[in-house]
């Protein structure tokens, strides 16, 4: 069976780096979040479990044979978290957490089950805030598409240098730009030749790329770091992008509105995300 064989060549694979950190998300209080879970083997998934470090026995949410179970789920959680893709096509198992608080701050945590292997724990880090940074935004698009990743810096001072990042890429950047130039090197072979600055007279301290012609592998979540000469590398923004299939050219079409399709590569993603963080994927990113 092939799914099976894939499920568990991914499971291998990643169980000899652990449980994957999947990034951090920041939210404003009363606002819904997605917290995102991939399925790297993209097969339906037997059973999909939410849950919080500190929750003993309680779940965020739980997912079993294409239902949700409210049983043992935590009195907060009740109807705040729905599946975002209610089919988990190519096996996106992210959930809506809707209405967050600030105590919905700290550390979530989905598994995934696929027949009856379960995928390593991901991990995710929400903080709800009113005050600091601007919100963890979605953008959604269709395949072909240009897209504009939004990163303003509240700053008047000159950029010296940013860097877009997907966590759960291995090591090389998105976009890596520095002393006024792009710098290919630093940034990973799929986003080569595909982001440019959309401000390139940097007016304004904007951040912004875009990123063109995008295709459902560059769903995931991007990062954006800026460097100005008194700010030390700052995280400001956070884009969580989900790209669909072009939807279909039939007249009057409304398939394929809203259908995330699932993260394909992140065999190599995800797992390189939990070893780059943990053997310094900055400093092969180059000095802040
Ligand atoms: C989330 O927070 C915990 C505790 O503060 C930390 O150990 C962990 O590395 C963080 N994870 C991510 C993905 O940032
Ligand atoms: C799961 O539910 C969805 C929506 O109700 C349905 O389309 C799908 O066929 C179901 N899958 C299975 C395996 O029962
Ligand atoms: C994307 O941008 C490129 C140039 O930057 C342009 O040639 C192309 O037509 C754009 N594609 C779409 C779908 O807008
Ligand atoms: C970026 O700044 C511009 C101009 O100040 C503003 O119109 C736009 O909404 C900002 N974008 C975000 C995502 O904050
Ligand atoms: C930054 O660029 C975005 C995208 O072009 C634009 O919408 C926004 O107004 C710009 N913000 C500033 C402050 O120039
Ligand atoms: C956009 O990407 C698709 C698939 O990756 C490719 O076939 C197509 O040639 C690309 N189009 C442009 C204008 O680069
Ligand atoms: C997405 O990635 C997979 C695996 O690397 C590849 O087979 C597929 O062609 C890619 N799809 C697009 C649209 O680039």
């Amino acid at each position: 069976m092939a799914t099976l064989t894939s499920a568990q060549h991914v499971f291998m694979f990643l169980w000899i780096i652990g449980s994957v950190a999947a990034g951090d998300l920041k939210a404003k209080p009363g606002k819904d979040v997605t917290l995102p879970c991939n399925n790297p083997t993209g097969s339906a998934v037997t059973k999909l479990v939410w849950s919080r470090p500190g929750l003993k026995d309680k779940y965020v949410f739980f997912f079993r044979d294409n239902r949700s179970y409210e049983t043992n789920q935590d009195p907060r959680y009740h109807g705040r978290v729905e599946l975002k893709d209610l089919q988990m096509k190519n096996g996106v198992a992210s959930v809506v957490l809707k209405n967050v608080d600030i105590d919905d701050s700290g550390t979530y945590e989905c598994e995934v089950t696929i027949s009856s292997i379960s995928l390593p724990v991901q991990s995710i880090n929400l903080t709800v805030s009113k005050e600091d940074s601007e919100d963890s935004v979605e953008v959604r698009a269709n395949a072909g598409e240009n897209v504009t990743l939004q990163c303003n810096s509240s700053t008047d001072a000159a950029i010296t240098k940013i860097k877009w990042d997907r966590p759960d890429l291995k090591g090389l950047s998105v976009f890596f730009f520095r002393d006024n130039k792009l710098h290919e090197i630093y940034q990973n072979l799929r986003y080569r030749g595909r982001v440019e600055r959309k401000d390139p007279e940097m007016k304004n301290g904007n951040a912004s790329v875009l990123l063109k012609n995008v295709t459902v592998n560059d769903t995931g979540m991007y990062q954006c770091w800026v460097t100005t000469p008194n700010m030390p590398g700052k995280l400001l923004r956070s884009v969580h992008l989900i790209v669909s299939e072009r939807p279909p050219k039939v007249p009057s079409s409304k398939v394929g509105l809203g259908v995330a399709l699932g993260l394909v590569c992140p065999l190599v993603g995800v797992a390189g995300f939990a070893l780059g963080r943990h053997v310094g994927l900055k400093s092969k990113s180059g000095p802040l």
